[in-house]
């Protein structure tokens, strides 16, 4: 029997990438191994993302070049699932568009793959099939016990709450991931010590709003004690988690992060805008000041933390002056590193109704917010040089070069040989290039 083979194309946040592991899992059940590329696949599946424009864009240019595929190799399968599709009439445009699609899934039954795989297969002979399906439920069923396949390495992707309630004026997740679902307690621990047990050195956890874990269960479990509990686990690992929403952090967390060693001392808090104005307009809930203070907090129990962010320009209504306070916040907090974007209207989004703030301008606001954060992480990469760190030994890119991460989430290239990928390493970091550092292993291997 020939072997079929898979391929996937991931789009977006590492939600997305821990779903193409559920999505592979699912394919490995019917004995598909993954492809070389999508030319040589049998299904080919594009998980995808709609947070912004540009993403969207580029994945129906990449869905179009697959016309290309199927014209060449009709039996081929093709199945486009995620965030995209789960958007209120996108699923009907799709298949006008692109004919050629067979599948198409949304956001919480990607895992039906497998099914739906065997379905066109199975009704190949007669005639063509295509099977969509867009669950419209606000709080689908979690589905435990999936088979994952795991391609991150060293690091093993963990959900601990699925959703997002917050509904932030920009932003269009909870119309297509839908209302918080936090996972068991219990379940999460066990999947957990299983990755422990395979080997796996970092656990992160993820979640739109990882601080908000817990409020929509009734056995009072909330993110600290779950964070203390995963940290009390034995042996030596690495936990982190993302991503915070600052209107959910509390100090308990600050507390927990600090006393466990196991738990990274590196934190993802997403402040979007300096300028309460716009704070307010994009309903995050807090104000600056209420977010230099976790910030402070943080610093406090634990100076060497490494905070990053995501900030946004160009939400509508956006005053040169309110882009002022985003760049004196950034300057003020000083971020490790910054994930920046220019604000993208997205349909159905309360934002997108407002009145837009005009291209040059979003333009003009991103190269100087990137340049001032650039110039702090490069300050902050050269504090490094002339210091020791543990790194946790994560890929193995070329021969005798590893890179890694520090605690604080640095990533770290150094020279050392491919068997040392998931060890503990003692680093001095030799180097600063902008955000990238190279160092030296010494001291041999540390403990495992
Ligand atoms: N336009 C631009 N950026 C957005 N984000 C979310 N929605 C939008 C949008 N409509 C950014 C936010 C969020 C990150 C994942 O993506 O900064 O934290
Ligand atoms: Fe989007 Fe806000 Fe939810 Fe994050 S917290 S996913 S930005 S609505």
């Amino acid at each position: 029997m020939v072997t079929k083979a898979y391929h996937i194309e991931t789009y977006g946040c590492q939600m997305n990438v821990h779903d193409s592991e559920k999505i592979a899992g699912a394919l490995h059940t019917l004995g598909y191994v993954q492809a070389k590329d999508a030319f040589s696949a049998d299904v080919i599946v594009f998980n995808t993302c709609c947070i912004r424009d540009t993403a969207e864009k580029k994945i129906l240019g990449n869905i179009g070049d697959l016309k290309h595929i199927k014209t060449h190799r009709p039996d081929v399968i093709i199945a486009i699932v995620g965030c995209m599709t789960q958007q209120k009439g996108i699923a009907e445009q799709l298949v006008k568009k692109f004919p050629f699609i067979d599948i198409i899934l949304g956001t919480s039954n990607a895992n039906e793959i497998a099914d739906k795989v065997n379905e066109i297969v199975a009704s190949r002979a007669q005639r063509r099939h295509r099977v969509v399906v867009i669950p419209r439920m606000e709080k689908p069923a979690i589905n435990e016990n999936e088979p994952v396949f795991r391609t991150s390495g060293t690091n093993a992707w963990v959900n601990i709450i699925y959703g997002c309630n917050n509904f932030c004026t920009y932003c269009i997740v909870p119309f297509v991931r839908g209302r918080e679902r936090s996972r068991a307690p219990d379940v999460i621990i066990e999947e957990i010590k299983g990755l422990l047990g395979q080997g796996y050195k970092e656990i992160t956890l993820l979640g739109q709003n990882v601080n908000s874990y817990g409020s929509d269960r009734t056995d009072g479990s909330n993110f600290a004690k779950l964070l203390a509990e995963i940290g009390q686990l034995p042996g030596k690992f690495r936990l982190r988690f993302m991503t915070s929403h600052p209107k959910d952090f509390t100090s308990e967390v600050i507390d927990v992060i600090a006393a466990f060693p196991n738990i990274c001392n590196n934190i993802h808090l997403p402040v979007q805008s300096g300028s309460n104005a716009v704070l307010k307009a994009m309903n995050r809930k807090y104000t600056r000041e209420k977010y230099l203070d976790i910030i402070r907090m943080i610093r406090l129990k634990m100076p060497d933390c490494g905070i990053t962010s995501d900030i946004m320009v160009g939400f509508p209504g956006e005053t040169d002056d309110d882009f002022r306070d985003t760049l004196a916040l950034v300057k003020e907090v000083r971020f490790s590193n910054a994930f920046t974007f220019v604000y993208s209207p997205r349909k159905g989004t309360y934002a997108a109704t407002l009145d837009q703030v005009p291209h040059e301008i979003k333009k003009e606001r991103i190269t100087e917010l990137v340049s001032v954060q650039n110039e702090i992480t490069k300050e902050l990469s050269e504090q490094y040089v002339g210091g020791t760190f543990e790194v946790l030994a994560e890929d193995a890119p070329k021969e005798n070069l590893l890179c890694g991460r520090t605690e604080s989430g640095r990533l770290v290239s150094f020279n050392g040989p491919s068997e040392y990928v998931g060890q503990f390493l003692q680093i001095k970091v030799t180097k600063a290039k902008a955000s990238a550092l190279f160092g030296e292993i010494i001291n041999g291997k540390q403990c495992e």
